[in-house]
This record gives structure tokens, C-alpha cells and sequence, in this order.
């Protein structure tokens, strides 16, 4: 039976440090399982843990806690890839033995799949195949995790799993990509090819009323990896890029930089229902000195980081009726004053 599920959303365009939040959830909280319920190794999931950099791409991140980690129905996976991340983990002293596991009916990505993804020149995708297995899978060609033998001993049936065989079950539901990137609310056809909200958590065998509490995720500032022009001509946005280090985990491209769209990321927010809501990348903004944001399609300047904090403050808890906390976070390992 489930006790109750926590979901980690990024409600902006993904980078926003969601595998951060996973690893400090998983190291305070009592979870049972972490569950990755969107996307695929499009994502790239940059945590420090224990002084050591560590990427991860479809294995959820609070692996690194021992937690009992699944990759859900909701995603499609890339078999090689897949192992490669088991051996990377291991190599930096993560133990993964029997703490791994595939929704049966998760789907693959096959090498025709990247293959044909390799040829997209208008969005700027991260070329794993992704879009073309979530489309084989709705037209109901594809193949999925249990006709493959390599994945057998890592498949598990979700609904026993989190229904039938264990009692008190607790789980950490880790999104992928941003919900500026959701196929249907993104900025299409600039989007990648699932859901990237809250609500997709539930499709992994998850009842809606299990959902506790909604952990929303952003940045300081914007960023946006793909091909639509999204960056200011303005220095200061390569000073951002450089120090805050904005180059893709996944595919090495440098993150375009603007500043943070408060109205947007309200509209995220309420769109996902966000109970707590995590500001990283603050350090950043801190060192370059200017505080800036777009609110009502006007650009607002602040004199110091207490006035932009007041101000998001402000907007976001008078705008949406769900959250309870938000915290403004500076350092790449910890969030100041998280209380899980
Ligand atoms: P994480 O989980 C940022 C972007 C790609 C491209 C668009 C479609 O690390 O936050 P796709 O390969 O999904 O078909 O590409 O989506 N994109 C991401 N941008 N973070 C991600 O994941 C992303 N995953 C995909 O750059 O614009
Ligand atoms: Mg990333």
C-alpha cells in the first residue's frame, strides 16, 4: 500500500538542479522508492555528492542514497546507455546492486530511433532518440523493456511493487526536462515529447490522492537549451552562462541565458500544483551583481538580492494558493533551511 508520493517538478526548462533536491529529500526523508517518471537519458541530472561530481541521465538520482530506484512506465529508455549508467554510478562508489529496477512496460529506444533523431535540425534536440520512441510507442509499434532479455532481472511489475507486495510504501517521484519543455504547455514545437508535469507521476501507478507534496524547482535566472534564439545580445548573459557553468550535462551545449520570467514560472507553479518551491543558482546571480527579472512584460531592476527575493516572495505567495515554502538556495550541495 502506498503511505504517500512526493513529486519533484522542474517548472522552467530543465537544468534548474532537480537532481540536488532528490539527493537532499532521499538523504532526510523516509522514502522506500525513487521513481523517474518522465523522458529518458535526454536528461542529465548533475548532483555533488560527497565532494564528487556525479551525472545521472535515467536512473533516478536518489540512488545515491540507497534507495530502491525505478525507472517508470511513464519513461523510454536506451538499453546501452542504460548499463553504461549502472558502470558510471558503481565507478563512483554508488552501490547499485539490486537497488535498480524497469517498469516492464517501460519502451526502448532503438538505434533507428537516433538514428532519425540525429537528423533534426529545427528543434535542437538532444539526438537520444527520444521523441521517435515515445511516437512508435503511441502508434503502438514499439517494444517494450520486457521483450528484451538483457533487462530481465531488472524488471519489476509497478503495481505490485507499490500495490500488492510491500506495506508503507513511500515514494520520490523525479521528474525530467521543465515544464516550459511539456508537449502540450511548452513553447511548441520547441518542446521535448512527454509531459513534463506533475500529473504524469500518477501514470506510473500512482492514484492522484497519494500525492503529498509537490516540489517545484527553478533557477535565479532563465536558461534554454535547443534551437529557438532565446538569449539577449547582451554580455551580460555569456557572464551568467560562464560562472554559473550553464553548459548541457547531456550534450556539452551552452545553456542560452535571460532573465528569470516570474509569470511564467508563477503559471508553472499553479499549472503543477507546487507546495514547496526551490530557487537555486542564487550564488550566481550574487557574484554577477545585477538583479533583474521579467514581470508583466516589463523588466524590473532591483537594487540588491533582498529586494528581488521580497519581491519573487511576494508575487509567488500571492498567487498561488498551494505553496506553503519557498527557499532560495546558493550552494550546489545543500538547500539552506530545508526542513523535509
Ligand atoms: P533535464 O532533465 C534541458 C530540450 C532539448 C530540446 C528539446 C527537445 O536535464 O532538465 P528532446 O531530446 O527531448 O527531443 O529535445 O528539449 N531538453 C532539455 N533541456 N534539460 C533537459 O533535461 C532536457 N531534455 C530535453 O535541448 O530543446
Ligand atoms: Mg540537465
Amino acid at each position: 500500500m502506498i503511505d504517500f508520493a512526493d513529486v519533484i517538478i522542474d517548472v522552467r526548462a530543465g537544468d534548474c538542479g532537480k537532481g540536488k533536491v532528490a539527493v537532499q529529500l532521499t538523504k532526510t526523508n523516509n522514502y522506500t522508492h525513487c521513481l523517474r517518471f518522465s523522458g529518458s537519458n535526454n536528461a542529465g541530472h548533475t548532483i555533488y555528492h560527497n565532494g564528487k561530481k556525479i551525472v545521472g541521465h535515467c536512473i533516478p538520482m536518489g540512488i545515491v542514497n540507497g534507495i530502491k530506484s525505478i525507472i517508470g512506465s511513464g519513461c523510454v529508455i536506451n538499453v546501452k546507455q542504460f548499463f553504461q549508467e549502472i558502470d558510471s554510478l558503481e565507478k563512483n562508489g554508488i552501490n547499485t546492486k539490486n537497488l535498480i529496477f524497469i517498469s516492464k512496460n517501460t519502451h526502448i529506444i532503438t538505434d533507428l530511433h537516433i538514428e532519425e533523431d540525429c537528423k533534426d535540425t529545427k528543434i535542437g534536440t538532444t539526438k537520444k532518440g527520444n521523441g521517435q520512441a515515445y511516437r512508435d510507442k503511441y502508434d503502438r509499434k514499439g517494444l517494450r523493456a520486457e521483450e528484451i532479455p538483457e533487462l530481465k532481472p531488472f524488471l519489476i511489475d509497478l503495481y505490485d511493487e507499490f500495490h500488492s507486495k510491500s506495506n508503507n510504501v513511500r515514494i520520490l517521484c523525479e521528474g525530467a526536462q521543465g515544464f516550459e519543455l511539456d508537449i502540450d504547455w511548452g513553447d511548441y514545437p520547441y518542446v521535448t515529447s512527454s509531459h513534463c508535469n506533475a500529473g504524469s507521476a500518477t501514470l506510473n501507478a500512482i492514484p492522484p490522492k497519494k500525492i503529498r507534496n509537490i516540489y517545484a524547482v527553478a533557477k535565479i535566472y532563465d536558461t534554454y537549451v535547443g534551437n529557438k534564439q532565446f538569449q539577449p545580445k547582451e554580455e551580460i548573459f555569456n557572464v551568467i552562462a560562464d560562472l554559473g557553468k550553464e553548459f548541457g550535462s547531456t550534450t556539452g551545449r551552452k545553456r542560452q541565458c535571460n532573465w528569470l520570467n516570474l509569470d511564467s514560472m508563477v503559471k508553472g507553479l499553479n499549472h503543477n500544483g507546487a507546495t514547496h518551491l526551490v530557487i537555486n543558482k542564487c550564488d550566481i546571480i550574487k557574484d554577477v551583481g545585477v538583479y533583474k527579472l521579467y514581470h508583466e512584460n516589463k523588466l524590473i531592476e532591483f537594487k540588491s538580492f533582498e529586494e528581488l527575493q521580497d519581491f519573487i516572495d511576494f508575487v509567488c505567495y500571492n498567487s498561488s494558493d498551494l505553496l506553503e515554502y519557498i527557499y532560495f538556495s546558493g550552494n550546489p550541495e545543500t538547500i539552506e533551511g530545508f526542513e523535509v
